[in-house]
């Protein structure tokens, strides 16, 4: 049996697959057009394992994903593929509706082609995992209960509206054709392999470059933190036993004001890697211009994914950020790799 995962050389994808390949024998085809946030080198340890194959193509390229799921006689899509950035579909919003629904929907039909054709049994077994985000929600205030399945779709932000049109695609394929699809709405994940323009990298690779820690407005936003081993855990529980049709929120109950988050890097790193002047990182926090449109708060209640299917977060916000700090100075050279190039050019326009 093989399983198809899009979007697997990004960040949570590179960790599912590691995951996956680390805890079954099931063989994994990572289809990724490799954009700026795909590095293959997360995945370099599996350069000798039979199990696992990338082929390098977008999900707009139906052609391209029916031939790998004929070739492999896929049971299983799991869709990370997206573009992923708030900030970036500030700046430009057309790529995220190029990859996020025209693209989603290119996915979508070259698998219920496939998938039409199966037989009867393998028809019932398939999934079509939809991995989405509770940023489709929109915005609570500060006593709101948290979101959950049934909360409103209310997207803010490009990135936001366009992962919502492409739940509502995914969903209506369920709907229409019988597709057994799945979504899954999770927060905020940090850990390996983290692009260094989300919040968490940023803070660390910038506060060890000696540079300014941008913190937008007053910091005071709050988001529901989740560990991304925790997340691909869950994912993994979805995708064996979810019900198709059926979404699933995300989330590690640990809301933190950005502000707090920041702090607590630094206090991190003031232990483990103390400045030479013996200085806190928190001195190189500079409060900067708000992101428009700016989601206050996140918050997730995921009682029907830990009621359903068993599914706990593990790791505590605290002891997990340690970790990810710790991993980002263990590995130095691919924060080094990935802060070369293209985002450094994406830095200079944003932070300028
Ligand atoms: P990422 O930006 O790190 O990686 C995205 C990956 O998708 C990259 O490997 C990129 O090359 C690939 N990709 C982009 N466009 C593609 C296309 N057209 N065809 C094929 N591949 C393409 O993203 P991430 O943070 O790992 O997020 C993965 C998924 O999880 C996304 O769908 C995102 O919306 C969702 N999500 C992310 C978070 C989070 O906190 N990071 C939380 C909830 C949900
Ligand atoms: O909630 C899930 C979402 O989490 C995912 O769907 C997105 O793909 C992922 O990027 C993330 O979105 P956010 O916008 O919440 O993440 P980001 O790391 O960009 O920002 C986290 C918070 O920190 C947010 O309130 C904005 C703030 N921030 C971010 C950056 C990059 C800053 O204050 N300064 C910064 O420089």
């Amino acid at each position: 049996m093989t399983i198809l995962v899009t979007g697997g050389a990004g960040f949570i994808g590179s960790n599912f697959i590691l995951d996956w390949l680390a805890g079954s024998g099931e063989a994994v085809v990572n289809l990724d057009k490799l954009t700026y946030a795909g590095n293959p080198r997360n995945l370099a340890s599996l350069a000798d394992d039979q199990r696992y194959r990338l082929v390098h193509a977008g999900i707009e390229d139906s052609a391209a994903t029916a031939a790998e799921l004929e070739r492999h006689a896929i049971r299983a899509v799991v869709n990370f593929a997206a573009e992923t950035h708030v900030d970036r579909s500030i700046a430009g919003p057309r790529a995220f509706v190029a990859t996020n629904v025209v693209g989603t929907l290119a996915l979508l039909e070259a698998v219920k082609a496939y998938w039409e054709k199966l037989p009867q049994s393998a028809r019932a077994a398939f999934r079509f995992l939809h991995i989405s985000t509770d940023e489709v929600y929109g915005s609570l205030g500060p006593d709101d209960p948290p979101f959950c399945e049934t909360t409103p779709y209310r997207p803010n932000s490009p990135y936001a509206a366009s992962k919502a049109a492409s739940d509502h695609l995914v969903r209506s394929f369920g709907e229409t054709y019988g597709l057994p699809v799945l979504i899954s709405n999770c927060s905020n994940n940090f850990g390996p392999y983290q692009f260094p323009e989300k919040l968490v990298p940023l803070i660390i690779c910038r506060a060890l470059a000696d540079e300014s820690l941008p913190v937008y407005g007053d910091g005071r936003q709050v988001r529901d933190w989740l560990h991304v081993a925790d997340h691909c855990a869950a994912l993994r529980r979805v995708l064996a036993d979810g019900r198709p049709g059926e979404a699933y929120a995300i989330g590690g109950g640990s809301e933190r004001a950005n502000i707090d988050v920041v702090h607590e890097i630094c206090a991190i790193l003031d232990r483990l890697r103390p400045r030479p002047d013996g200085r806190s990182y928190a001195d190189q926090i500079s409060f900067v211009k708000d992101r428009p449109g700016h989601d206050r708060r996140y918050a997730i209640d995921s009682t029907k994914l830990q009621g359903e299917l068993g599914w706990r977060p593990r790791q505590s916000f605290e002891a997990a950020l340690e970790k990810t700090v710790r991993w980002n100075l263990d590995n130095a050279d691919w924060v080094a790799e990935v802060t070369s190039g293209e985002y450094r050019r994406w830095i200079d326009r944003q932070y300028a």
